[in-house]
């Protein structure tokens, strides 16, 4: 098990091209199984969680390859649609292989993905709207068996919630079904929007995308095409965090200003100035950050959850106090017991998480349980004096491509062993 020593205190500069999203990189390669042909989709990083997607693309009977950051999917048709458990555990993005095979194959089997480390994690919405949708499905011992009898049907669906998960699934069952779906509610994030970007390169007729309401007109097939993934938000504000926390000036290349909107402005609050020129974005961290009073994470386009954790790493160092409410994920604060360990002073309780700056965190013995959590770990140990040893490094590899050298290569003393 590879663990990361991060020596802190080491000011950053220089400038790092942001990875393509992960979060667009699972529902786009899943929804390759609806293309027939060839599918080229660049700027795909190499995480655990996309080389995972590959893997089922093959086990469904894809030729799925990788050649730097480009992924070649050959689709000549499914040969099969069930997915063993083995496959569909290794990431929870896989759940969004549900709408694309039962599109594509007319039936798909697969295990529930269970809870996970930031929540329970439930696709009620994703099973309520594919049954609006014509589909039968069937739910035991954690294994679903979905069936279109009669083909899918297109149908107008309202989300309970702007899940970005539920809405995929919809859009992806809805592109090849017969007729007009409307989903009102749908989630905003830019994922979906490039999502639906990709569809409709292969055929698909989707309107509405980035919106609450999406159209989605069936059309017969779809074919293969050539897609870019958008660049990882996430990414791009897990770096300004540690930017931020280091008082340092880093620039980031072939960002989407707009995707950043929320994150820029809190950390403006806590004393950063940023110029934006093109695809590029320039953070200059002051020597001591302020804290940004009170954070709320909300659906796009309000501040991203997935961003809440590296960011609470920042305000453990920052002058003052934050607020923290995570309305999204129910058990999305366990990156506080490693930050405690370092010497921050945080209370969280439900939803909320008070966080007292202090004006030093000490390297320590840490370990991360979820993704966002070791991002807040790596965080807090870049500013910490002395070494900090991190355990759970997997949990990093779920989503962030070769975060050790990107940290490494921007003056960070940190080594995977
Ligand atoms: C996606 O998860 C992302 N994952 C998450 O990123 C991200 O945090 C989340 O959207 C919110 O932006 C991928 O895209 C692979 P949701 P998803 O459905 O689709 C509840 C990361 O760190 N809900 O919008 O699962 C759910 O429990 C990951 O990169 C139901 O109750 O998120 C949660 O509380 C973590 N029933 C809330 O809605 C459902 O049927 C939002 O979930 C579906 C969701």
């Amino acid at each position: 098990m590879s663990k990361l020593y991060i020596s802190g205190r080491k000011r950053l500069s220089g400038d790092v091209t942001v990875q393509g999203a992960k979060n667009s990189a699972l529902p786009v390669l899943a929804a390759s199984v609806l293309a027939e042909g060839e599918s080229v989709i660049y700027r795909c990083p190499l995480l655990s969680d996309t080389e995972a997607s590959l893997r089922i693309l093959r086990w469904l009977g894809c030729r799925a390859q990788r050649s730097g950051g480009t992924v070649l999917v050959n689709n000549g048709g499914l040969k099969r649609f069930d997915i063993p458990d083995g496959l569909m555990r290794q990431t929870r993005g896989s759940i969004v292989f549900l709408g694309a095979v039962l599109a594509a194959a007319g039936r798909v089997r697969l295990s529930l993905p269970g809870g996970c480390e930031i929540g329970l994690r439930p696709i009620d919405m994703h099973l309520e709207a594919l049954r609006r949708l014509g589909a039968v499905i069937k739910e035991r011992h954690g294994r679903l068996d979905c069936r279109a009898p009669h083909g899918l049907k297109g149908a107008d669906i309202t989300l309970p919630f702007p899940s970005v998960g539920a809405t995929e699934n919809v859009m992806l069952a809805a592109c090849t079904a017969n007729g007009t779906t409307t989903v009102t509610n749908a989630a905003k994030e830019p994922e979906i929007c490039d999502l639906a970007d990709y569809l409709n390169r292969c055929g698909a007729r989707i309107k509405g995308a980035g919106g609450s309401v999406i159209v989605i007109d069936g059309v017969r097939r779809l074919h293969g095409c050539a897609h870019a993934l958008i660049p990882d938000r996430i990414t791009a504000a897990t770096l300004i965090s540690c930017a931020a926390v280091t008082g340092s000036e880093i620039t980031l290349k072939g960002v989407i200003h707009s995707h950043l909107t929320a994150v820029v402005s809190a950390f403006e609050d806590a004393g950063c100035v940023f110029s934006a020129h093109e695809n590029e974005l320039t953070v200059i961290a002051p020597e001591r950050l302020s804290s940004m009073k009170i954070v709320r994470t909300m659906p796009y386009p309000g501040f991203p959850t997935d961003a809440q954790a590296p960011l609470l790493a920042a305000a453990s160092v920052a002058d003052g106090t934050t607020v923290f409410i995570e309305n999204i994920f129910e058990n999305r604060y366990r990156h506080t017991a490693g930050l405690a360990r370092m010497g921050a002073d945080i209370k969280t309780e439900g939803k909320l998480a008070v966080v007292e700056g202090v004006p030093r965190l000490y390297g320590a013995p840490v370990e991360a349980t979820d993704l966002r959590g070791a991002a807040a770990l790596v965080t807090a140990a870049l500013c910490a004096e002395g070494k900090t040893e991190l355990e759970g490094v997997k949990y990093l590899e779920r989503g962030y491509e070769g975060f050790e050298q990107v940290l490494s290569s921007l003056g960070a003393d940190i080594a995977k062993v």
